[in-house]
């Protein structure tokens, strides 16, 4: 395949964009780098600093592609409730931009779009499945509700397949941990490491479906080759419920450091449960995530540059649960 990533520079995109190039695809990237890093790439992937909102650029960097990743976005929930036309501007303007010019070119054969689970919203019933409303709660899920609206209803208009995949809370080696808004496994895989204290918004029985990063690329590749899938709105998690008190007390167990744990109960923890119904993804993607949560934090440990320095001064990798030392 002749492939475009746009976001490739990014967490996600990196690893999809080596992972494709290592299977001889040719991989192409466009990333502004405002969230992205070109040195996460392998040297074969051909990397484009730009803005996904730039259609003559886009023209171009599509001339012979027939499939696209749409991966590019601003994607920190806080930051969205803050700066709502921001977000609005990078994550629906960018993807009518990209669909615009994918009409434009003609040789796309299938866009596939990272939507998310914050879509989803607050539900009592869990797991969550692609059918039920959407009830996006702050702007970065309502600017995912419009992409896959725009995903879907160009591609019929233009004749190009689109599917969307709703991902979970991806983590792994190489997600950025930026001072503001830091995602949790690894904010709290940094505090415990540091042996500081580990905040925890409400009482920590929220809980998320955390998806290890190789099943989420496993997914996406697949919704680039799978048959059936045009027009489709596919989960992409583990199917595993997990509080976040149980994520701390993972990471403790791995790292054999006790956790010292800060209630936070003026800010609320988000959503109260959300976890993946996973029945779509295994009927259309054949999609079977292999890491379980525990393997894929040990994997991120020892992985991870960010946790190297400390990694070397744990007393030891333990190989299961064990002793906690403080
Ligand atoms: N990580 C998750 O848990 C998760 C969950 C659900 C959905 N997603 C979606 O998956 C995609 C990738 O997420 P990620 O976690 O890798 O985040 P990321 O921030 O690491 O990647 C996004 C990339 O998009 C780039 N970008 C931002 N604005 C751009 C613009 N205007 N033009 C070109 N490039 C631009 C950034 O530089 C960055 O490299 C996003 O669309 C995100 O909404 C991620």
């Amino acid at each position: 395949m002749r492939i475009l990533i746009t976001g490739g520079a990014g967490f996600i995109g990196s690893h999809l964009a080596n992972e494709l190039q290592r299977r001889g695809h040719y991989v192409r990237v466009l990333d502004d780098l405002s969230g992205g890093d070109p040195a996460r790439l392998h040297d074969g992937v051909n990397f484009n600093r730009g803005d996904v909102r730039d259609l003559p650029r886009l023209w171009s960097l599509l001339q012979g592609v027939d499939v696209v990743f749409h991966l590019a976005a601003l994607v920190s929930v806080p930051a969205s409730v803050l700066y709502p036309r921001e977000y609005n501007d990078v994550n629906v303007g960018g993807t009518v931009t990209l669909l615009e010019a994918c009409r434009d070119v003609g040789s796309v054969r299938r866009v596939v779009l990272a939507s998310s689970a914050t879509v989803y919203g607050d539900h009592s019933r869990q797991p969550v499945y692609e059918t039920m409303e959407t009830r996006p709660a702050v702007p970065y899920a309502v600017s995912k509700v419009a992409a896959e609206q725009y995903l879907f209803t160009i591609g019929r208009l233009s004749h190009f397949e689109t599917v969307a995949l709703r991902i979970f809370n991806a983590y792994g080696p190489g997600q950025p941990l930026p001072p503001a808004h830091p995602p949790v496994i690894p904010q709290v895989m940094q505090q415990v490491l540091g042996r500081g204290s580990v905040v925890v918004y409400g009482d920590g029985s929220q809980t998320r479906d955390f998806v290890y990063i190789d099943d989420v690329v496993d997914a996406l590749i697949s919704a680039s080759l799978a048959p059936n899938v045009d027009q489709q709105i596919v989960n992409v998690g583990s199917g595993v419920e997990t509080s976040v008190n149980a994520l701390v007390e993972a990471i403790s167990a791995i790292t054999g450091l006790k956790a010292n744990v800060l209630y936070n109960r003026e800010s609320t923890g988000g959503l109260a449960r959300l976890v993946a119904d996973l029945s779509r993804a295994k009927e259309l993607l054949n999609y079977r995530p292999r890491t379980q949560l525990e393997t894929g934090l040990r994997k991120l440990l020892e992985m991870d540059p960010i946790f190297a320095k400390s990694r070397r001064k744990l007393p030891k990798l333990l190989p299961t649960q064990g002793q906690t030392v403080g």
